[in-house]
């Protein structure tokens, strides 16, 4: 079965097949990364481009290690190191990159619909959505089905927590979007002013109490406040947010006892996971991290239509 998108710019575009054979394909490469040479021949040749104007630790490391395990040319940019800082355009920049024939430009950027307004205006280069502001993160929401897949051995008929900074996070759309394309029950959970009004309107079932969100569910997904985003105004302290909405050892015992616990990165120790969760038998947290190199390279294949690996 071939990928029909030439970008991939969020979740609400995918379908239960395209998001069943990037999980597929992610499978597959999957071994590549613990292979004693982690190296493939499958994008010999194709140049991938990093464009970053925001911050990431997860995000960027995967992709650029998804390309050279492909064997790809991986070249990253970085918005305070570019022209960017001398008044040139988001259009300028992306149109003088695609001068240089890359395959793909994997962008991060802190205005929602930014990678939409460069796939309209690029007409050679693939995109790939790497967070655009409050809106999408569909590399993240495809690792977490990835993570929760391999522990559950389905996603159709589970419940999932979503819980904290919903209004701000683009995980929690992408996740959203995605878990209902497979069936799953989603619920999110946080304080009112960090619950996007009409949000129900893409089929989540929303709580203002996290014991009630989280009650028997399989997955809890624990999300950071995002104070880049919203300054620290919709809520009364960190303090108060973490007894409220936090996970501890308490709360977590009202979730199936082998519900799993998910954190899509950075966390905060303390507010909204304590770190007896985070470190506990429970998390899966970095098995998300391990995941997400073999999601990226999925992505980068299916875009890229790179050669058949042995
Ligand atoms: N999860 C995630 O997007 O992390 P980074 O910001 O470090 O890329």
């Amino acid at each position: 079965m071939s990928f029909r998108h030439k970008h991939i710019l969020g979740t609400e575009q995918l379908s239960k097949e395209d998001i069943e054979l990037i999980l597929d394909t992610a499978d597959s490469f999957k071994e590549v990364n613990t292979r004693e040479i982690k190296k493939v021949p499958t994008l010999r040749g194709k140049t991938i481009i990093n464009l970053f104007y925001e911050a990431s630790t997860r995000t960027r490391t995967s992709f650029e290690i998804a390309g050279k395990r492909m064997s790809a040319d991986t070249i990253n940019i970085s918005a305070s190191a570019s022209s960017v800082v001398k008044g040139e355009t988001l259009e300028d920049t992306a149109k003088n990159i695609e001068a240089m024939n890359p395959d793909i430009i994997v962008m991060r950027h802190s205005a929602s619909g930014a990678p939409h307004y460069l796939a309209q205006r690029l007409t050679k280069t693939a995109i790939i959505n790497a967070g655009d502001g409050a809106h999408e993160h569909p590399s993240q929401a495809m690792l977490d089905l990835m993570t929760i897949r391999e522990h559950k051995g389905k996603i159709d008929g589970l419940t999932v927590a979503i819980i904290g900074d919903i209004a701000h996070s683009r995980v929690a759309r992408s996740d959203l979007y995605a878990l209902k394309t497979m069936g799953a029950t989603v619920r999110l959970a946080g304080p009112g002013t960090m619950i996007p009004p009409g949000i129900e309107r893409l089929g989540a079932e929303v709580y203002t109490d996290i014991n009630e969100a989280i009650k028997d569910v399989d997955v809890i997904i624990m999300l950071r406040i995002q104070m880049e985003r919203q300054g620290n105004t919709l809520i009364p302290s960190l303090r108060e947010y973490s007894q409220f909405y936090g996970l501890n050892t308490e709360n977590l015992k009202l979730a199936k006892p082998d519900a799993i616990v998910m954190h899509p990165g950075p966390m905060n120790r303390g507010v909204e996971i304590s770190s007896y969760v985070a470190d506990g038998s429970q998390n899966v947290i970095l098995e998300q991290v391990e995941n997400g190199v073999a999601v990226r390279m999925a992505m980068l294949y299916l875009l890229a239509g790179g050669q058949e690996t042995e």
